[in-house]
């Protein structure tokens, strides 16, 4: 059964994706083939001292990389360069320096494991905005950066996502300041962000994102459309579902609030996943999507990259199922089952993020597919 909210949701979709088909037809026809990709986004994050090193990175593939991550003081809130960043992002500037085609790179701060609470604390304060925003262009600057990125996962409430507008806008104007006087190109500035543009499902109440600070500040926005279902749920489900008839849980929701809300089309860079999650089943006869599980899968942290999928379901001789509803694949052998994105769901979610108009898409993380064989088929989907 489709709530009357839902189906309202997917008639505004609809509509956009009619539209963007529509004046896509028309700029073809007048053979500007590649005027839709004009300032196009085609990203990944790197996590620094990956084994995959910046300067193997095939650029012909991406337009922007991000180097994950760099935190700030806890206390101080400036950004805090370690050691391992000292070391690490020498090697990724200089790895994507001179490269052709070119790339651009992007400071990314924060991530996943980072410190919320410092994040908000830093955001409420105008003094410990200027320290952290005037650190970032420092740190931006003095490695040669050419954007910065903030990863805050995530604000907690209401007034955390008001000082996030606050921040996006006083770090906006500082940037475009630096810019005049330095006479470089300004920074660019994004954010990730949760998948849809309300937090619901984690955390206290919802709290929705300040969407108009995101117009008006941000170069773009990247919601993160991954993480739906993983070990924390005991059933099996998939990571990246562009469509869940059951659920909000989905690209197509999450992707369509963020329209809702009232961000760009046109400042939208929708996150695609190279890896999976991965569950040890309790029965390994009940294997099919909410199964039940007991956690995670043997030698896994519940995540397996694209690369270590395959080898999986090679060695284990695993059974692959493509579910076109959800556009995702899972496989199982034994008692692991793993539900993840193959080169087929991977192109119709970039279809999909080209024919709603979005500004393009991002990859965690580059190389995860080895051999480029996923990043080159996103890109030919994005660009065909
Ligand atoms: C996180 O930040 C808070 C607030 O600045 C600080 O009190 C706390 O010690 C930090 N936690 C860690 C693990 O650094
Ligand atoms: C801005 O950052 C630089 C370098 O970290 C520092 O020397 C300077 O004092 C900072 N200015 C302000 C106003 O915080
Ligand atoms: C699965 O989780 C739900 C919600 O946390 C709980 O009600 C249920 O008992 C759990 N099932 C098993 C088999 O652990
Ligand atoms: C999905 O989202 C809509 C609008 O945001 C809401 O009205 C509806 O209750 C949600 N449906 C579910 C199943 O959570």
């Amino acid at each position: 059964m489709i709530n009357m909210a839902l189906q309202r949701l997917s008639i505004t979709l609809l509509l956009v994706l009619f539209m963007s088909l529509h004046s896509q037809a028309s700029v073809e026809s007048s053979n500007w083939k590649y005027a839709p990709n004009i300032g196009s986004v085609r990203a990944a994050y790197w996590p620094a001292g990956d084994d995959l090193s910046p300067s193997s990175i095939d650029t012909k593939y991406f337009t922007h990389i991000y180097y994950a991550f760099i935190q700030q003081d806890p206390q101080l809130f400036h950004l805090s360069v370690t050691e391992f960043d000292e070391k690490w992002i020498p090697k990724f500037i200089n790895g994507l320096r001179y490269r052709y085609p070119p790339v651009k790179t992007l400071l990314s701060i924060g991530g996943g494991g980072s410190n919320s609470t410092a994040f908000s604390l830093m955001a409420s304060n105008k003094h410990t905005r200027q320290v952290f925003i005037n650190s970032t262009i420092h740190v931006a600057r003095q490695y040669g950066f050419n954007g910065l990125d903030l990863d805050w996962e995530f604000p907690d409430d209401e007034h955390d996502m008001s000082n996030l507008g606050v921040l996006f806008q006083e770090w906006h104007q500082a940037l475009v300041v630096e810019a005049k006087i330095s006479r470089k190109p300004r920074l660019l500035l994004t954010a990730a962000v949760y998948y849809a543009s309300t937090i619901k499902l984690i955390g206290d109440g919802p709290r929705s994102y300040p969407a108009q600070a995101i117009r008006n500040y941000l170069d773009w926005a990247s919601p993160m459309c991954f993480d739906y279902h993983g070990t924390w749920d005991n059933f099996t489900g998939f990571n990246a579902a562009l469509y869940d008839p059951k659920s909000n849980i989905s690209t197509q929701y999450g992707i369509g609030s963020w329209i809702e809300s009232g961000v760009p089309t046109q400042k939208l860079v929708m996150g695609l996943p190279l890896y999976g999650r991965a569950w040890a089943l309790r029965d390994p006869n009940v294997n099919g999507v909410e199964a039940e599980a007991v956690g995670k899968a043997t030698d896994t942290d519940g995540t397996m990259d694209y690369d270590e999928i395959l080898v999986f379901n090679k060695e284990n001789g695993a059974t692959v199922v493509y579910d076109d509803v959800a556009v995702a694949f899972y496989s199982y052998a034994g008692t692991t089952w793993i539900g993840y994105d193959d080169g087929p769901s991977i192109k119709k979610k970039v279809q999909f993020a080209r024919f709603t108009g979005l500004k393009g898409y991002f990859f965690w993380a580059v190389g995860k597919d080895k051999d480029w064989t996923i990043s080159r088929q996103a890109s030919n989907a994005w660009r065909h």
